[in-house]
């Protein structure tokens, strides 16, 4: 089922807005965790995995799920499909397997915002959950820039099941014509069969008896 160009313009809207949205917010998580990692002052620095945790929960996990959800609108939608291109097998993987690791590694976040409500951070406390939080920023922003210019340069070639598809549109079109073609000829065939046998009836044209 494809879109009209005006649904599919907004579904395209809402994708563009929810996936390059994931991107910013991931850099917002980032920044927060360079800052509870690094900031000697531990008001920033528990300031920092509350916001975190905040942020991740109610920005980052909703904008992931929405960008998977409309760029399957905008797969079958579309004449695009899910399986036909590379470029969108290799979104859908980097979308749903960054979309878990952001769910496993959420428990990590609220985790330290649990750890901030109750105790003052020294700076060497909890060290690698704070720098895993940080490596989780600076990998998810590397994967989404690369879906990004996926999205953008949508690099050519087909997977296996898309040409096949391929090949089959063209047999299709090659072997038999539109039914449309195969209605226009009968029925001009028939107009012509018809004035044939009208004329040798009426003995040769259609004026014969003036
Ligand atoms: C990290 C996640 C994603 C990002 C950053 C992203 C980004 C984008 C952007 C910027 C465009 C607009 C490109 C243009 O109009 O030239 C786009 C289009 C598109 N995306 Fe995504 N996308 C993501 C995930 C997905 C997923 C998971 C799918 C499929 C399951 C998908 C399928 C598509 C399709 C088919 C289009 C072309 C739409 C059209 O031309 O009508 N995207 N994406």
């Amino acid at each position: 089922m494809t879109m009209t160009p005006g649904v599919r313009k907004l579904a395209l809207t809402a994708h563009i807005t929810s996936s390059v949205g994931w991107l910013g917010s991931v850099a917002g998580f980032l920044a927060l965790a360079v800052a509870g990692l690094m900031s000697q002052d531990a008001q920033i620095v528990r300031a920092s995995y509350v916001a975190i945790e905040l942020v991740g929960w109610c920005v980052i996990v909703p904008l992931s799920v929405a960008s998977l959800l409309t760029g399957l609108v905008q797969s079958l939608g579309t004449t695009w499909g899910l399986f036909r291109h590379y470029w969108i097998v290799a979104k859908l993987l980097i979308t749903v397997v960054a979309s878990i690791l952001l769910l496993v590694h959420m428990q990590v976040a609220s985790r330290m915002a649990d750890v901030v409500a109750g105790t003052t951070l020294a700076a060497g406390d909890f060290r690698g959950m704070r720098i895993q939080l940080v490596a989780d920023g600076a990998g998810a922003v590397v994967v989404l820039v690369i879906a990004t210019a996926l999205s953008v340069f949508k690099p050519q070639g087909l997977t296996p099941f898309g040409r096949r598809q391929l090949a089959e549109s063209e047999r299709e079109s090659n072997g038999s014509a539109p039914r449309w073609v195969w209605i226009a000829g009968v029925s001009v065939g028939a107009l012509v069969l018809l004035f044939v046998v009208i004329k040798h009836l009426t003995g040769g044209g259609l004026g014969a008896h003036h």
